[in-house]
């Protein structure tokens, strides 16, 4: 595949980061995943807006000519990408002698992005996912897409050793988010997500879901949800770009399984299709 780094675009295992890279040494750098349907990027200003967002919060300043949304679309042409994909972005503070501090003025930022063919598991959409859930350990900005995502490599290795599919994220019994997905559930017909906090990820996805929900005319609230009500929930749902709109089948822990998809979960699925459809033109 052809990915594009650094000025240029080239064969994907010709590129050369360097060791000195702070992403590399200290994860000093953010991310965005973003999907193709019909060969079109799905919501990539939101990823995008997102991602200069998270550039912000951590002073990492982008050359203003770098236009990533021209990148992107030119990375799915590059590779005939003309189905549905996944795109990855990541930029870093660069290469730098190995200091803590921000390294001098002038060191150019890393960018990288690549594209793949991507299609979300059909078989999870249909029959539903595991979740187990676990303490959230991680720090106190999970609102900023960062590349630290040792906590969440390890919750969902957590998750798959437990025969889980996904590790949701929980403080104390307040669910916060998965490790790649956020979180809904349906109760007594309301679709109900946590509020956005400066401890979850601000979801493109979930921003579609109240989209489509609106749309369909189903009440959606923002409330804390917690492990207790999710367990007494009518249906749960993970969301994510790569997740789509999974239903969840069950917890691990406490042991509760729901009959996958439930009736919302299926008519929310529909409308997110037909939404894909209309904005990347195209049939499925
Ligand atoms: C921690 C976390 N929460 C939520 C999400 C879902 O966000 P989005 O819908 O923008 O993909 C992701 C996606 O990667 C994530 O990593």
């Amino acid at each position: 595949m052809i990915a594009y780094f650094n000025g240029e675009f080239l064969p994907k295992r010709e590129v050369a980061i360097s060791p000195d890279d702070r992403g590399w040494l200290f994860a000093d750098g953010v991310y965005e995943v973003i999907r193709a349907y019909h060969g079109r990027a799905f919501r990539l200003e939101q990823h995008l807006a997102r991602l200069r967002r998270n550039l912000g919060e951590i002073a990492l300043h982008l050359p203003a000519e770098l236009d990533l949304s021209a990148l992107a679309r030119e990375l799915l042409a590059r590779n005939g990408l003309d189905g549905d994909a996944a795109i990855y972005v990541q930029v870093t503070r660069g290469a730098a002698a190995r200091a803590h501090a921000f390294p001098p003025p002038g060191t150019p930022p890393t960018v990288y992005l690549s594209a793949r063919p991507f299609r979300t598991d059909p078989g999870q959409l249909r029959d539903g996912v595991l979740v187990h859930f676990v303490p959230d350990t991680r720090w106190a900005r999970c609102d900023i897409k960062t590349v630290n995502l040792l906590p969440n490599v390890l919750a969902q290795q957590a998750a798959r050793d437990a025969g889980a599919q996904e590790a949701v994220f929980a403080r104390g019994d307040r669910i916060t988010e998965g490790t790649h997905t956020s979180m809904a559930a349906v109760i007594d017909g309301t679709v109900v997500t946590s509020p956005e906090t400066e401890n979850i990820l601000p979801s493109v996805t979930r921003a579609v879901l109240f989209d489509l929900s609106r749309e369909l005319g189903i009440p959606v609230r923002e409330d804390v949800l917690t492990v207790s009500a999710f367990a007494r929930a009518d249906e749960g749902l993970l969301l994510g770009t790569t997740t789509e709109l999974t239903p969840v089948s069950g917890v691990i822990e406490p042991a509760v399984r729901f009959d996958a998809p439930g009736p919302v979960t299926r008519e929310l699925q529909r409308a997110f299709y037909r939404l894909v459809d209309r904005e990347c033109a195209g049939t499925r």
